[in-house]
């Protein structure tokens, strides 16, 4: 029988906290989509998670949480490997050697170092530079052709990619130098209901500019009924002139899988007051199953233990191989 040989993609989120509706649509819903199609790697990034203060039984709680709302989403264990970043040393093994090919010039130029290093002035440490190398090992090590992501890590993509081929220059062959994956709804931006010229982020200091996975049936409800819209009154996608409404009806058009045109009719002489409360009792209907298979998830401890275990070694077969190649690259004795 003929072996069909899928192409490779990884990626991964921070537990470090709160999942967004935003992180939802955006990542894990289309992973779900993708693990039929391509051969998937899925983690639970904690290694990146310590490069800003964790409290450690949180970040725990957090990763295990991450991993049982991932199944509770549809991400299937069965069809892909699933697992926790810091239970595959090969990363950080990894890690070590593309820092040698490095420049701390394209380290201290990334925008999201800039950035974090402002947020966190107090704690800008080399682990928070190092993340973007550290992210290039992750998708190395699995020789991934795709890698779905987000504008805001395309720059860390991009790094990837040279350091890839850098390697490859001076070495000869190793790596796959990935693509990024632009993901069909990344048009679809979800945006803070607080302050619509804002992307939904778990940070934002007003709780109710963004929904998480985690959010009940009345704060969801509540928080779109406080959304922010403005002093028209025509539920009309035009994200420039109505970004509340236009946000809105985006996330309306992704939980219903209708078309922002049909999405626009359902409310054609409609107040606000309605649409926000069909806007909202729709995220909380798509919420309901998906929470309630997390909590149930949340009590198989050994099930899920199972999973992570079987992930971590899946994945590590895999990692092996690349990280073999490398050392014996470099140079590494290896006693043969
Ligand atoms: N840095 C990514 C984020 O915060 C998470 C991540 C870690 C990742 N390693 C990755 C994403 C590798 C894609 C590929 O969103």
């Amino acid at each position: 029988m003929e072996e069909i040989h899928k192409s490779k993609l990884f990626s991964a989120i921070q537990p470090s906290g709160a999942v967004t509706i935003g992180n939802y649509i955006g990542a894990i819903k289309n992973w779900v989509r993708l693990q039929d199609e391509y051969e998937c790697f899925f983690a639970a990034a904690d290694l990146h998670a310590i490069t800003v203060k964790q409290e450690a039984a949180q970040l725990r709680k957090n990763t295990f949480d991450l991993m049982a709302l991932f199944v509770a989403c549809g991400v299937d264990p069965e069809k892909c490997v699933l697992f926790v970043q810091s239970h595959v040393s090969a990363h950080c093994e990894l890690t070590w050697v593309l820092n040698t090919i490095t420049y701390p010039g394209e380290l201290s130029r990334m925008t999201q170092f800039k950035d974090k290093s402002a947020r966190h002035a107090e704690n800008v440490n080399m682990g928070l530079m190092d993340y973007p190398v550290l992210m290039a090992a992750d998708i190395l090590l699995y020789q991934a052709a795709l890698v779905p992501v987000g504008a805001d890590q395309k720059q860390h993509l991009e790094l990837s990619r040279d350091l890839a081929m850098r390697f490859n220059n001076r070495y000869g062959e190793t790596f796959t130098v990935p693509e990024p994956y632009i993901l069909k709804d990344s048009g679809a931006r979800i945006m803070s209901l607080a302050d619509p010229s804002k992307k939904m982020s778990k940070s934002d200091e007003n709780p109710n500019g963004f929904i998480t996975m985690s959010d009940d049936r009345d704060t969801i409800l509540r928080k779109f009924k406080r959304a922010v819209t403005d002093s028209d009154s025509q539920v009309r996608y035009a994200p420039e002139e109505k970004p509340g409404v236009s946000n809105l009806l985006t996330i309306y058009h992704v939980f219903t899988g209708k078309s922002i045109a049909d999405c626009e009719k359902d409310f054609a002489g409609k107040g606000y007051g309605d649409f926000k409360l069909a806007v909202g009792e729709t995220v909380a209907d798509a919420l309901a199953p998906i929470q309630q298979e997390k909590a149930r998830l949340l009590k198989e401890k050994d099930y899920m233990n199972d999973i992570l275990k079987q992930g971590a070694e899946n994945a590590f077969r895999t990692a092996r191989r690349t990280l073999s190649k490398v050392y014996r690259k470099v140079g590494f004795y290896s006693g043969e």
